[in-house]
């Protein structure tokens, strides 16, 4: 196995729904787009005893069964199982400009970092695919049964419409796009919403597969809006995939509240992205009044941000 020449630094985005979450794990579309904050995780051999993972806040060892970096300690492992231990320890350092647990995709885009990183730590260069089946263990391991569409957003960057059957296929821009991004605080785990909405099905299941269609149709809908930089209509299907989430059980008082006081600014639509319970809302501004948008909402919502859509998804630092 070849040496790694010294320190691997690869970095992935996180992600915004714009449509069909919760439903594409159930087999729809939805539309997912990449966001300006990004992971970065850095791989470099390291004198210790042991191979250890650290971030500004924690730090574990890889073959620790704490449960701190699960999805990480997963990729690590099931990359060290397929391609062998190395001989040396290595130390993997985390830096994230994404909430965790927030909506915004920050275990996937470690995942993708991570998988990237390692495998070239242990001398394989992994074709796209690969790094998803890897990146794909870290995801397990938080959200049980996954879509897979945080993890293409990581790696592909840009914007997409997705499903499970047929994967991403990227949406054509022509009119720059900027979205609100704001973090409700409240951080939730993507495993029990998932799971709330499993319920739903059960029981209500007529209706459920109704809001299914749905949530295609919407998709396909956003992907043309996005295609033909028709903002009014891109908003409004928006509002109405946030009906769709919110009868499903995944929005809250809080969120609702968060969407209306949004609504009433200059906006074209707004709606929770990722699993909800909390988590973050999106809203598509009027573009010349995004920034002054953004800095009512700051007031209240220290970590809100305005993102466009970076082209680039997985990338090497070094
Ligand atoms: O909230 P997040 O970033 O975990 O978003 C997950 C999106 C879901 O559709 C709810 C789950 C999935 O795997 O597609």
């Amino acid at each position: 196995m070849k040496l790694p020449s010294g320190r691997v630094i690869a970095s992935a985005p996180g992600k915004i729904i714009l449509a069909g979450e919760h439903f594409v794990v159930h087999g729809s579309y939805a539309v997912a787009a990449a966001i300006d904050r990004r992971v970065r995780v850095s791989i470099s051999k390291t004198p210790g005893h042991e191979s250890e993972i650290v971030s500004n806040k924690h730090r574990s060892l890889v073959f620790s069964d704490d449960n701190r970096f699960s999805a990480v300690k997963s990729v690590l492992r099931s990359a060290i199982d397929q391609y062998g231990k190395p001989r040396w320890n290595f130390k993997v350092e985390i830096h994230s400009e994404i909430p965790p647990n927030s909506g915004l995709g920050s275990s996937a885009a470690t995942s993708v970092a991570t998988s990237a990183a390692i495998a070239s730590f242990l001398g394989k260069n992994l074709s796209t695919d690969d790094v998803l089946k890897l990146a794909a263990q870290g995801e397990r391991s938080v959200h049980g049964n996954p879509s897979g569409i945080d993890t293409e957003a990581s790696l592909l960057g840009g914007i997409f419409l997705f499903s499970k059957k047929s994967g991403a296929k990227p949406i054509p821009i022509n009119r720059a796009l900027q979205f609100l991004v704001v973090f409700s605080g409240k951080a939730r785990s993507t495993l029990d919403l998932i799971s709330k909405v499993n319920q739903t099905r059960e029981r209500f299941p007529a209706s459920f597969d109704n809001l299914l269609q749905t949530a295609s149709f919407l998709s396909l809908e956003v992907a043309d809006a996005v295609s033909d930089g028709d903002l009014p209509y891109l908003g409004s299907l928006m509002n109405l995939a946030q009906l769709s989430l919110s009868w499903i059980g995944v929005s809250t008082g809080d969120l609702d509240e968060l969407i209306e006081m949004i609504l009433v600014g200059d906006v074209f639509g707004a709606k929770i992205t990722g699993a909800g319970g909390g988590g973050s809302v999106i809203a598509l501004p009027k573009p010349e009044k995004a920034e002054s948008l953004l800095q009512q909402i700051l007031a209240r919502y220290k970590s809100s941000f305005i993102t466009s859509i970076p082209q680039e998804g997985l990338r090497w630092e070094n």
